[in-house]
């Protein structure tokens, strides 16, 4: 048994109830590789932001579970070497499907854990998140709980309609799973095409799409049901078409790609919405970043060469989102 605390990590308690007195949100980076935790831990530093590096089912696959923890311990003495005294990092489960893939993250040092229950019949998806939220309290780890299903294209997270988390339910979920924070179905999804080209009206000026507005009224709804609850918002990539662009114009294939605009994402940070979750965005940097370097050094092979401009270009991004759209800069 390894304690996240022994790590030098801190679960998401006190850390929300912050960020919702103070009308900002913590940013929730994925990540599966050394590249984007250097990015996330060097702009989470130079930032002073907190931060929840997540992990998935998929990324544990990818780069093994062992080595994922390790890495994330390190980034705790890394984020100390940059300057940053108490880093305020949180290690965290994305989307834990089962009560065994919780407990191992627990039993190895996760600070936080997702239980996603949300595609399951309700009574299941309570029973299910009790259980998790019992065994993780024993440790003081945090547990997120979803209502309400997202619309997605990524693997393992899969679904094939959204249904809106419904407000009537979360004050019976909240209470009896005494799960520590809920994420919610307000019309975000996973990936890089959140919106079918129906669903949007195109501006006349640039031809791109524009994305329906997310469902503030649920939002509202929610938060007036269970006030001061800490509220996560998943599938919140912007898909910045800058990078859309750039994989376009070296050799890649991404028609009609479109996100969450950012000045939503900004209004929901001021509210309850105090966990946001960016994966995608990050994804698009590195392979833009990679391509364009491949496209245009067509006889480099030094995966540094690369990976270094790619890593840069996360950076920036995760700087931009903490700073400019979350608003969780100075805050640790
Ligand atoms: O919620 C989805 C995350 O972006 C993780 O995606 O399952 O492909 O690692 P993944
Ligand atoms: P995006 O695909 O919008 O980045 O969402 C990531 C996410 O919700 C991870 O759980
Ligand atoms: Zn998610």
């Amino acid at each position: 048994m390894v304690n996240y605390k022994d790590l030098g990590l801190v679960n998401t308690r006190e850390m929300f109830a912050k960020a919702i007195k103070g009308g900002y949100a913590i940013p929730a980076f994925n990540f599966n590789n050394m590249e984007q935790l250097q990015a996330i831990v060097k702009a989470s530093a130079e930032t002073k932001s907190p931060v929840i590096l997540q992990v998935s089912k998929g990324a544990r696959n990818y780069a093994n579970a062992t080595l994922l923890r390790y890495l994330a311990e390190g980034a705790v003495a890394y984020a100390k070497e940059l300057g940053w005294e108490k880093p305020e990092i949180v290690l965290h489960l994305d989307h834990g499907d089962s009560f065994e893939t919780c407990k191992s993250c627990i039993d190895t040092g996760f600070s936080s854990v997702m239980i996603d229950g949300s595609a399951l019949p309700y009574e299941e998806n309570i029973a299910l998140t009790k259980k998790v939220v019992e065994y993780a309290h024993q440790f003081d780890v945090t547990v997120e709980a979803e209502l309400g299903v997202l619309a997605g294209v990524e693997d393992e997270v899969a679904s094939e309609e959204s249904h809106y988390t419904k407000p009537e339910e979360v004050i019976d979920f909240a209470t009896r799973t005494g799960c520590d924070s809920l994420a919610i179905s307000i019309g975000t999804s996973h990936g890089a095409y959140k919106f079918k080209p129906e669903q949007c009206t195109r501006d006349p000026k640039t031809g791109r799409l524009v994305p329906p507005p997310l469902a503030f009224d649920v939002l509202d709804a929610v938060m007036e049901k269970l006030p001061g609850f800490p509220i996560v918002l998943h599938g919140s990539s912007s898909v910045p078409q800058e990078y859309v662009d750039m994989i376009n114009q070296y050799g890649g294939k991404l028609p009609d790609a479109v996100g969450i605009p950012e000045e939503q994402l900004r209004k929901a940070a001021k509210s309850a919405v105090c966990k946001i979750n960016i994966d995608s965005d990050s994804r698009l940097a590195f392979t833009a970043a990679v391509r364009k370097v491949l496209a245009e050094k067509p006889a480099e092979f030094d995966p540094r060469k690369y990976c270094g401009p790619a890593r840069d270009l996360m950076e920036e991004l995760y700087k931009h989102k903490i700073i400019n759209v979350l608003g969780s800069d100075g805050k640790a």
